[in-house]
């Protein structure tokens, strides 16, 4: 595409971009190290950078030619490093990287992972292209992809040329035992949501970070505030003192013998389940389901489902005592949370309902230590788990991932182009909800910070 027809066809606002970025590309790649100011200075010389908004614009926007050229596609070389010290989870990049520390990642390797993709992400050049090869569940692919476009806005030019396979759903893929002697030395690098100490699986923050409309779960940042507000409703000590959990049971064999706890004629094990019937509450407006108003009892049992489930970080943020029922898998912030501090471990190959009872019962005698902990779980969550710092994992993992790189990222022929223009104009009526939650989870604005300081390898 000729410059001249690019430039016909986007919006004042990214005109505005363009011409921000060609004055910085001109002025400061070879001289500045202080990338991040450069650029909020040059959008906008006057303004504070937080002011400077570019919101979606979908009024004037020829989609059938291209997303609008919002990033100047150079990465600085030379960094200052943040004062800000990313969470110790960021720790775990290391780790999950590992398998390709000493071969590097070659092409080769990364087509290997194609038969478990949902689809391939490709990011050249600032621009996000993405080849769709399989129906991932629900919207999980669609806000994956949201989310990682999000990034793009945050630190525009930033992130580095890079090729990756993605998959959505629940179980692992890559097994440590399908890639042992001479296997081990061409593991396909595939993207996931979890992993766990059989898999090697590369671990990235899930789609409800931007929303998941299906449940009507609004985007992380929206959440957060609202489970810091629902927290204030019921004090710790007046919340009903028994153990809480609502959910799907059918999904693992794990939360069927939770299940078997719920007998309250018979033997009360201190526990309060409830089957979450999601097709009911969908017809009625999710009323009896929002997130903040399930922080009524002193202690939330936290049990996975087929693998990881994405409702930890909601039970931790509750200030209930969570009672962690020792999950296999792990999801990218969990790696760090630690036992007695953060939550109440239960062991499931024990006996599950005397020890969730003595748990609740150990939690009412000594009521000044379970609250503690269970404000410790939500502290956790609130601090370490603020969107800033799930986008700088995202950042450095991502980062990280593209140094290990020994081939040069090219746009394939059957991939499209991909932008928060292309995603969110283009939804019709009928998807009203996911446009809300796109236009409610969209980053507005670069950020004026460098990431935060990644800690090093353990
Ligand atoms: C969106 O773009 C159109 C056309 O360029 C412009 O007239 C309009 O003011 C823009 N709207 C916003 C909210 O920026
Ligand atoms: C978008 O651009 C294409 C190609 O230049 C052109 O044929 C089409 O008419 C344009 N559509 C609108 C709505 O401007
Ligand atoms: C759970 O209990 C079993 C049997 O008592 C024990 O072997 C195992 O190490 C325990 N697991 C954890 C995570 O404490
Ligand atoms: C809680 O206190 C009661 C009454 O003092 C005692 O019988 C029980 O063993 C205690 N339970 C736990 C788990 O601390």
């Amino acid at each position: 595409m000729s410059p001249g027809k690019r430039w016909a066809s986007t919006t004042i606002f990214v005109f505005f971009f363009v011409i921000g970025f060609v004055y910085w590309i001109d002025k400061s790649v070879i001289t500045d190290a202080n990338f991040f100011r450069t650029i909020a200075t040059t959008i906008s010389p006057k303004k504070s950078p937080a002011h400077v908004e570019f919101p979606l614009n979908c009024s004037n926007l020829n989609l059938t030619i291209t997303c609008p050229t919002i990033h100047p596609g150079t990465i600085n070389k030379k960094e200052e490093s943040s004062p800000v010290a990313c969470p110790a989870y960021t720790r775990w990049i290391h780790e999950d990287l590992q398998p390709w520390k000493s071969t590097g990642i070659t092409r080769d390797m990364v087509e290997r992972g194609r038969v478990h993709a949902n689809f391939r992400l490709v990011i050249v050049k600032g621009k996000a292209y993405v080849e769709k090869y399989s129906e991932a569940f629900q919207t999980r692919d669609v806000f994956t992809i949201w989310g990682i476009l999000q990034l793009l806005r945050l630190y525009p030019g930033k992130i580095p040329d890079l090729e990756l396979m993605f998959w959505c759903g629940d179980s692992t893929r890559i097994k440590k035992r399908d890639h042992q002697g001479l296997k081990a030395k061409s593991v396909p690098p595939l993207f996931h949501y979890c992993n766990d100490d059989e898999s090697l699986d590369i671990v990235f923050p899930d789609w409800t970070f931007w929303g998941w409309p299906e449940l009507d779960i609004k985007p992380w940042r929206t959440t957060l505030v609202a489970l810091k507000e629902g927290n204030k409703r019921i004090k710790w000590k007046d919340r009903k003192p028994y153990a809480f959990w609502k959910g799907n049971p059918y999904v693992s064999k794990k939360r069927e013998e939770l299940l078997k706890c719920n007998v309250p004629n018979k033997n009360d094990w201190n526990v309060r389940l409830y089957i979450q019937d999601w097709i009911k509450e969908s017809k009625q407006g999710f009323k009896n389901s929002k997130l903040e108003e399930q922080c009524t009892h002193r202690y939330k049992i936290y049990i996975e489902g087929w693998t990881w489930s994405v409702s930890e970080k909601y039970i931790l943020a509750c200030n209930s005592m969570t009672l962690l029922v020792n999950p296999q898998y792990h999801d990218f912030f969990t790696r760090s949370l630690v036992p007695m501090q953060h939550y109440w471990p239960i062991n499931i190959t024990n006996n599950i309902c005397r020890d969730l009872k003595l748990a609740v019962e150990w939690g009412n005698n000594h009521t000044d230590k379970a609250q503690k902990i269970g404000e410790a779980g939500s502290k956790f969550i609130q601090e370490n788990l603020k969107m800033d710092f799930v986008y700088d994992y995202m950042f450095h993992l991502l980062s990280e991932y593209a140094k290990l790189l020994k081939f040069e990222p090219t746009i394939p022929p059957g991939a499209h182009e991909a932008c928060s223009e292309t995603m969110a104009c283009l939804m019709d009526d009928k998807l009203w909800k996911i446009k809300k939650f796109m236009v409610e989870s969209m980053v507005k604005t670069p950020r004026d910070a460098l990431p935060c300081t990644m800690p090093p390898p353990l």
